[in-house]
């Protein structure tokens, strides 16, 4: 049997008395995608909150990595020990060219290393992303939303990650886009990581994703392969009774 990479173990975040993220549980595998979907508010961007300590960590539960706890770790260091992750709105540092802001991951990692090896690093989390080298000088707040995505991705990549955690990378993309973001997520896992996949576009997560977990009210509700979960009750009325209204 494999051992997964990634455990997540009755993990909760509580904000007051609203239950956020409430006992969840799951494993990842490496080199899985890991679908999770769920209505607006379930609690899925709070649960990469929580794994990755930004900006904080689970009120109870653990996250173990290859099978060793991390939330004993600063967020910086949670990072360097092979999670990373996007976030839902694209944060880049605007005024920084694209080739920049990538650096800044890198040198997170390889503080001393050599600048040629450094820019080496970056280029190739560039081009595993497909970002352009004839864009790579241009601001990265003046490029236009996918370019955005895909430098929130390679800044993620350059962190030699060892599990990527993606938040909505589809959203507000075009069709195209979307198919583009695919390739990219696949390639990601062929390059040998393990990506948790957080999306809203579920024709996406059913065409990737080797297995999918389903919140609600911060519960898991369901966790299974993907055409089995979708065509649980409790899924369709949590969920796509919502996307279908
Ligand atoms: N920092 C916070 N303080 C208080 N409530 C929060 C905070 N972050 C998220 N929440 C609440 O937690 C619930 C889950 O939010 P979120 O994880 O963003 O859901 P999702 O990503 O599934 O749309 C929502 O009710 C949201 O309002
Ligand atoms: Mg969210």
């Amino acid at each position: 049997m494999v051992a997964p990479i990634l455990s997540v173990r009755s993990v909760a975040k509580h904000f007051g008395g609203l239950r956020a993220v409430d006992d969840v549980s799951f494993d990842v595998l490496p080199q899985q995608i890991f679908g999770i979907a769920g209505p607006n508010g379930s609690g899925k961007s709070t649960l990469f909150n929580v794994m990755t300590k930004v900006p904080f960590g689970p009120t109870r539960g653990e996250v173990l990595l290859n099978g060793r706890p991390i939330q004993g770790l600063s967020p910086h260091r949670i990072a360097l020990a092979g999670i990373a992750r996007t976030f839902q709105r694209e944060n880049v540092f605007a005024s920084l060219s694209a080739i920049d802001n990538v650096l800044v991951a890198v040198e997170s990692l390889v503080p001393t290393a050599p600048f040629a090896e450094q820019l080496e690093r970056a280029e190739e989390a560039l081009a595993l992303v497909g970002f352009p080298a004839t864009m790579q000088n241009s601001p990265a707040g003046s490029v236009p939303i996918f370019y955005r995505k895909q430098l929130m991705i390679a800044s993620a990549l350059a962190l030699q990650p060892k599990v990527l955690l993606l938040d909505e990378p589809a959203s507000s993309l075009t069709g195209p886009e979307i198919e583009r973001m695919k390739q990219i997520i696949l390639r990601v896992r062929d390059n040998g990581m393990t990506v948790v996949l957080i999306e809203h576009v579920l024709a996406l997560l059913m065409e990737v994703s080797d297995q999918l977990l389903i919140l609600d009210q911060g519960r898991v509700i369901a966790n299974g392969d993907p055409v089995t979960v979708t065509r649980a009750p409790t899924v369709i009325e949590a969920y796509l009774g919502v996307a279908h209204e």
